[in-house]
């Protein structure tokens, strides 16, 4: 029996490298970056090349966040998005769209030439799973043709089983993310810019020059760039409009046959996102709020069952989750973090399309910071009304509230800690008249922790997928002993005795 590894098949394949230093002490920089992912390493790249002095602050890893898990397309087909921008925005707005996303696309291919990340073109498609998503994935194919996308309708794609139509866009891009983002981090110091890792930022001031401090020094920059996935900073109501999906992923080795070609995800809900790298079979799915009550191994469960129903599969040998925040009106979050802060910047909401749109992004904040025009800028300013999301505007900070507020009246648990079962969590009261939340390793061990998220302080939730403590506002997560493993949070969580 082989061992599924608990880890990204992109982080686990990616060689060795160098790591970068940790800030210390006191610096300036011209331009600060904040995350080194997608958004931000192509944002600290193209300033580099312009000679602008750079410095990127990475809280871990460079290309370990989100950017380091995912489903690996690069493409400007992005499930059912041009439907829902015409639905939400307008046709003009989708166009737009359309155009920037293909400049995305274009622009990774160019970065990735002479970075050895296995990049190569394949189709990318929508798919009717059922009769019920054919009507979904013909307004998709209508809509992404309107907004000037070389689309083309396909009965069947090539797939071990039964669909019901996809509409297709060739020339899209397949790559080995975390190969891409290693390689834009040595461009990035090739062309002058400095990166400091394990540097999580803790606060920017208010006004400029910007001091930024992490726990170890502190940069001061003319221009800071937020680039975190979840923006960190709270100015500018970033975590009303902004709402965080968790999604998984299995990759497997097939006993026979080989991973379609396509880029393919299905238009319905659960959705299916197929991939392939290699000999390896990818399949994604399976969201939901990040946050949620009840996140399980059977998020993984569901995947593997569905790959092993439609392909012969000879065993997973990777899984993985990660979250992506996504705006209320559908459409990324790119510019200036108030309006008027010509620089203090952010790129966010991506919402699971960020390979293509993060390239956007870093070309969009890029040519503002240096002062010049960029023709998408405007239609993916944060500072943007629409009108027509405002109910999903509403819903998403009722259910804040409820979360805020609806976990403090659930009574805890009264067990004792060492009664609790081996890998285990449960939420005690904690002598100080809240609660903590008690997760028993595997070997037995207690690890005990506050439950009040430093964040904005709703109560955490126990991911037994992921053995975190996940909050349910802005999706913050937590290890067992209280590191911040994702923002906005910046601090860990206060430990309790068990
Ligand atoms: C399961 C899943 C599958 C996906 N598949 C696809 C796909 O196939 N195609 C696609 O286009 N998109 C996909 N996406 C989305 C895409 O991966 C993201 O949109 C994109 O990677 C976001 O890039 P980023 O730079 O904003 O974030 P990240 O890559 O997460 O980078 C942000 C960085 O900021 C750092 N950071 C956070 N807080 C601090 C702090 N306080 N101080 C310093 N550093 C900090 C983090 O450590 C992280 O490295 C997927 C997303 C998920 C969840
Ligand atoms: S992430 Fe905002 S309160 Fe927890």
């Amino acid at each position: 029996m082989t061992t599924t590894t608990e880890q990204s098949l992109w982080l686990d394949t990616t060689p060795d490298r160098p790591r970068y230093p940790v800030l210390a002490g006191r610096r300036r920089s011209k331009v600060a970056v904040i995350g080194g992912g997608i958004a931000g390493l192509t944002t600290a790249l193209l300033l580099a090349r312009r000679g602008l002095e750079v410095t990127v602050l990475e809280a871990g890893r460079v290309g370990h966040g989100v950017s380091g898990n995912n489903t690996a397309k690069v493409t400007a087909l992005q499930s059912s998005m041009y439907s829902t921008l015409e639905r939400r925005h307008s046709g003009a707005v989708a166009a737009r769209y359309a155009t920037a996303a293909t400049a995305g696309v274009e622009l990774v291919a160019e970065l990735a030439a002479g970075i050895d990340c296995d990049l190569h073109r394949a189709p990318a498609a929508t798919f009717a799973y059922t009769t019920a998503e054919l009507d979904t994935v013909r307004a998709e194919a209508e809509a992404a043709g309107r907004a000037g996308l070389p689309v083309r309708w396909v009965d069947q794609l090539e797939l071990p089983f039964p669909t019901y139509g996809a509409v297709q866009l060739t020339e899209q891009i397949v790559m080995h993310p975390a190969k891409y983002l290693s390689g834009l981090a040595a461009a990035v110091t090739a062309a002058g810019g400095q990166i400091f890792e394990g540097s999580r930022v803790r606060d920017v001031s208010v006004t400029a020059p910007y001091r930024i401090r992490t726990s170890g020094g502190t940069i001061e920059a003319e221009h800071v760039v937020v680039a975190t996935h979840y923006p960190i900073l709270d100015r500018g109501l970033f975590f009303a409009r902004l709402e965080a999906e968790r999604s998984y992923c299995v990759a497997t080795r097939l006993a026979t046959g080989v991973p379609p070609r396509d880029l393919v995800i299905s238009a319905g809900s659960p959705s299916w996102s197929i991939s392939h790298h290699g000999e390896h079979l990818i399949v994604g799915g399976q969201s939901h709020p990040a946050g949620d009550r009840g996140v399980d191994h059977e998020r993984y469960d569901r995947l593997t069952e569905f790959a092993r129903a439609h392909f012969d599969v000879a065993e997973i040998t990777h899984r993985w989750s990660a979250q992506d925040p996504k705006a209320y009106d559908a459409l990324p979050m790119v510019g200036t973090y108030l309006p008027g802060a010509e620089k203090l910047w952010v790129a966010s909401g991506f919402a699971k399309w960020g390979l293509a749109m993060g390239a956007v992004a870093g070309q969009i904040l890029a040519d503002r910071i240096a002062g010049a025009d960029n023709p998408h800028a405007d239609l993916f300013s944060p500072h943007r009304i629409s009108l027509s999301s405002v109910p999903t505007l509403l819903r998403q900070n009722v259910k804040v509230a409820a979360d805020l507020v609806g976990d403090r009246l659930v009574p805890p648990d009264r067990a004792a800690p060492e009664t609790i079962a081996l890998d285990t969590a449960r939420v005690l009261p904690d002598g100080l008249g809240s609660k903590k939340g008690v997760y028993r390793d595997k070997s037995g061990m207690v690890h005990a922790v506050s439950l009040r998220c430093t964040h904005l302080g709703c109560l955490l939730r126990f991911n037994g997928a992921e053995r975190s403590w996940d909050c349910p506002c802005h999706g913050s997560r937590f290890d067992v002993d209280g590191t911040v493993l994702e923002g906005p949070a910046t601090r860990p969580l206060d430990r309790r005795d068990p």
